[in-house]
């Protein structure tokens, strides 16, 4: 809406009506402002289908409308795939439009820091790139239906454990390069009409009162132009928030803090102490206005005048089932698959017939219908089953002996497995990388008597193997949601070739995880110490193997790669650099490859993750059909964060360019020189004096302190590695003056530098 007609609006209201724009009307609404017209929009979870609570169960898990329950963004994500994800958004909009929803609560893309958080289900990756692409794709898709979204849980929302208080001591390198990259791709590609801020701290403010991340980041740096709502329950000091850039509380706080907005207004005492330096605890009117601007714009652009338009459930089931197809990842397959159909197969598993498709907490779809996997798979085999497990009683090992019966002489067995229900949900987080003990005795003792087995995970998040070896095939399906089921028969019979890739590592052990020393912390703080090393960035670097790499799947056909070709082989830093690639079917079934980009610096001077993913495309390919594959790399390709100024810095120097099937299939490679224009570093005293003998301006300082020392240039540095402690280059300034006796005051040398720096 025009910013003339929003101030015209706003001049109208009185402060009261402005502050009450600023929390909800109940969990799930906006305050409407009859006198003006100004209407109340709802807003509903999200992120993977709507829950949209009936009258009476305002708060509440359950009772929410029908609506399709699609595949959680752990699985969307291993479709690496923007468009798909749009097409999900596409869906999720027009059920939003269907049930009078004008926000959609999602979607979430806090990076997996560790695979036992309990939320992971419903974020994508442990990558920036690949999260913050897909978000930007499932947003695209939402808003295209004039709905709005709530890319969520800004920021690093990354542990359940205390995420009420916990405060992450995060680096500033770490925040920029991962966390809140993951935000900033899908924060300027697809503008989300609303960012939902965390309930965590960071760096000891709470994310829903920090100007630093709500206003100097997300506005003025990146561009934001929406509205910030709060997490549910998220709020501290509301003041405090409207100060920050808080928009929105919710859910209502009953009228509570609209008291302690006004109060700090009227300059008069508040009930929560102020915490931010810069907030001396009163709003002025511009501050209020400020937030109930961004409010109403929000309002009367998503009015709800779209709503009401039907739409089809059962075409969604379908998309539901195709989306999980383009997903699920083949993890390991000796030949087995694909399954012939007329076979005679055991199928075994309690999640035959009562799926997991979906995790547990705010996100939870109650879906039209859910397929199961025993009636899919029936389509296509002669089938036997036997639950094998119960999914109520983890330690019941009794129907065991039944399912190693129905598996013997069969012409193979299909176990489903996995995480149930009680295992991971949002509010908690796993302690473990394990499954059940009764599903890991079952595919044991079922292992020993059919050597063809096919082991189906439904789970959230990784988990740990013990049974890699004495199986022939493991599908990851993730939490596929309500038509889930389709896409495993499909895949197992081979009527749909996989084509789905990690979005994470899986690894051998908890203990190997890089988060693993500091995960949830003491209660009160919880440390990042791996700093930018998460996921594969940090196996790589120890050189340490891994379950299953970042980036892997099988394919029922093989591909091969050839011919790369860089646009330039010397750019400057601000050059956009195109990459090609020839990808060709070279199996016998039809298929999908994902393929994958990393860039590598070639000698850093600063430690840097072996490799970083910065382009992937997903690409359709008949048998002996070859394509090729275009990527456009930028700056940001090739930089890192300096925490010294603050600033993405590319320093000048060779980088590899990696293309694979995987992070640890690297199949074709080309080089690139890379010339960066940074200006020289600022010197103080306690730069080394080699720092001043190669600045650019650097000459007349040089001279006049070898003078004053009565040294030669050629006595500064030595060659010798024995002498290199004693050399004049490794000494920092300020030391040449107190320890090595150049006759100048510090303040003269300070005067010096000055010098120096003004020049450049
Ligand atoms: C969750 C959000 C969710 C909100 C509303 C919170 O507890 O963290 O993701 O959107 O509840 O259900």
């Amino acid at each position: 809406m025009r910013k003339k007609e929003l101030l015209k609006i706003l001049e109208k209201m009185t402060v009261k009506e402005k502050i009450g724009l600023l929390s909800g009307k109940d969990g799930w609404n906006t305050k409407p402002v009859k006198r003006l017209g100004i209407p109340s929009i709802r807003m509903t979870d999200g992120p993977h289908g709507l829950r949209n609570q009936r009258e009476g169960h305002d708060l509440g898990i359950g009772n929410s409308i029908p609506a399709t329950c699609f595949p959680t963004a752990s699985l969307l994500a291993c479709s690496w795939d923007r468009e798909l994800a749009e097409k999900q958004g596409r869906a999720i909009g027009e059920e939003a439009l269907d049930q009078n929803v004008q926000i959609v609560l999602g979607p979430g893309n806090n990076i997996k820091r560790s695979p036992i958080c309990g939320r992971n289900f419903e974020y994508f990756s442990e990558d920036p790139f690949l999260s913050g692409n897909i978000a930007a794709g499932l947003i695209e898709g939402i808003q295209s239906k004039g709905v709005g979204t709530s890319l969520k849980h800004f920021a690093a929302n990354a542990q359940e454990t205390d995420r009420l208080v916990i405060n992450e001591r995060i680096s500033e390198r770490a925040l920029r390069e991962i966390y809140l990259a993951s935000y900033e791709i899908p924060v300027k590609k697809a503008k989300p009409t609303t960012l939902m801020c965390a309930y965590n701290k960071i760096n000891g403010d709470y994310c829903s009162q920090s100007k630093w991340l709500l206003t100097d980041l997300l506005r003025k740096e990146w561009g934001f132009r929406g509205v910030v709502m709060s997490d549910w329950g998220a709020v501290d000091n509301r003041p405090q928030g409207v100060y920050a850039g808080l928009d929105l509380e919710m859910p209502s706080s009953d009228g509570m803090n609209d008291k302690e907005i006004l109060k700090s207004y009227k300059g008069e005492k508040t009930v929560m102490k102020t915490v931010d330096d810069r907030f001396d605890g009163k709003l002025t009117e511009k501050q209020i206005d400020a937030c109930a601007e961004r409010m109403l714009n929000l309002i009367l652009t998503l009015d709800g005048k779209r709503s009401g338009k039907k739409c089809d459930y059962d075409a969604h089931s379908e998309l539901a089932a195709e989306i999980a197809r383009e997903c699920m990842v083949l993890l390991k397959n000796d030949g087995l698959l694909p399954l012939s159909e007329g076979m005679k197969i055991a199928v075994i598993g309690e999640m035959a017939e009562r799926p997991r498709y979906q995790g547990s907490g705010s996100s939870q779809v109650n879906p039209h219908t859910v397929v199961k996997p025993l009636d899919e798979i029936k389509k296509y085999a002669q089938v036997t089953y036997a639950k094998g497990y119960s999914l109520d009683d983890d330690t019941d090992l009794s129907k065991i002996g039944e399912a190693v019966k129905a598996a013997e002489g069969k012409d193979a067995v299909v176990i489903l497995a996995g995480l149930p229900d009680s295992y991971e949900s949002e509010g908690f987080d796993r302690t473990h990388l394990n499954i059940p003990e009764s599903h890991l005795e079952l595919i044991r003792r079922v292992s020993e008597v059919n050597q063809k087995v096919a082991v189906v995970l439904c789970n959230g998040a990784p988990v740990v193997m013990p049974f890699l070896g004495q199986v022939c095939v493991v599908l990851e399906a993730y939490l596929s949601g309500q038509s889930g089921a389709r896409a495993i028969a499909e895949i197992l019979f081979g009527k749909a070739n996989p084509s789905g890739k990690l979005a994470e590592s899986f690894p051998c052990a908890l203990e190997d995880n890089p988060s693993y020393l500091n995960f949830r912390g003491n209660g009160e703080t919880v440390d990042f110490g791996e700093g930018i090393f998460v996921g594969y960035r940090y196996y790589e670097k120890k050189n340490m193997p891994v379950l299953f790499p970042f980036g892997h799947g099988l394919s029922y056909t093989t591909f091969t790669y050839s011919d790369p070709v860089v646009s330039e082989k010397k750019i400057g830093e601000n050059d956009a650099l195109t990459v090609r690639v020839k990808v060709k079917n070279t199996g016998s079934f039809d298929g999908k490859e994902i393929v994958q980009l990393y860039v590598k610096e070639a000698s850093p001077r600063f430690l840097r993750p072996v490799k970083e993913l910065k382009g992937f495309e997903k690409i359709d390919l008949k048998v002996g059909e070859e394509k090729t594959v275009e990527f456009r790399l930028d700056r940001r390709a090739f930089a890192y964060w300096d925490e010294t100024e603050h600033r993405w810095r590319v320093d000048s120097g060779k980088f590899e360019i990696l293309i694979g099937a995987s992070s640890a299939d690297i199949r074709v490679s080309e080089e690139v020189e890379v010339i960066a224009e940074n200006p020289p570093k600022k010197l103080t005293i306690y730069s080394s004096f080699r720092d001043l003998r190669l600045h650019p301006n650097g000459a007349q300082a040089t001279e006049e302190i070898l003078k004053l020392m009565e040294k030669k240039e050629s006595e500064i540095a030595s060659d010798d590695e024995k002498d290199a402690l004693l050399s004049l280059d490794w000494c920092i300034l300020r030391n040449i003056v107190t320890m090595f006796g150049a006759k100048l005051p510090i303040t003269k040398l300070q005067k010096m530098l000055d010098a120096v720096n003004k020049k450049s």
